[in-house]
């Protein structure tokens, strides 16, 4: 077993951040056309120091463990970002110490990084499953 599959294993054994979020501020979806799964990711904004920054983020997603993996690392990662730090963040930087993913598994990280882009309403290099939601919050 190498060493990527042990951290995924590891990183599945825990996810963090599962399901969906009910007062979300707003929620991202993509759909990856290589694989056929479909990851969605919402975001909570709170206010610290004068900045708006992620206060939690969790995710759904539908059948690959590597994007479970990863969307759980990322979800981590996010927590105390802004919008704008948030979306500089590359596929390779939110698979944090889940990477470097082997080539066959790129595309997991872009799953990931496409729902955060689209919760985030910027542009997204993976196919929509659909548009971006802003949802009111509460
Ligand atoms: Fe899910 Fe490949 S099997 S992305
Ligand atoms: Fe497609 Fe992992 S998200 S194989």
């Amino acid at each position: 077993m190498s060493d990527f599959e042990d951290k995924v294993r590891d990183a599945l054994s825990n996810p963090q951040n599962q399901g969906e979020m009910s007062d979300a501020d707003s929620v991202g979806t993509v759909g990856s056309p290589d694989c056929g799964d479909m990851l969605r990711m919402w975001l909570k904004f709170t206010e610290k120091d004068g900045k708006k920054v992620i206060d939690r983020a969790s995710f759904q997603s539908f059948g690959c463990q590597t994007a479970i993996a990863v969307a759980s690392m990322a979800t981590e990662l996010l927590k105390g970002k802004t919008a704008e730090e948030a979306a500089k963040l590359s596929a390779d930087e939110l698979t944090g110490e889940l990477g470097p993913l082997p080539p066959m598994k790129i595309h997991c990280g872009q799953l990931v990084e496409g729902a955060l882009r689209n919760a985030l309403g910027g542009p997204s290099d993976e196919a929509s499953a659909e548009p971006a939601k802003t949802l009111s919050a509460e």
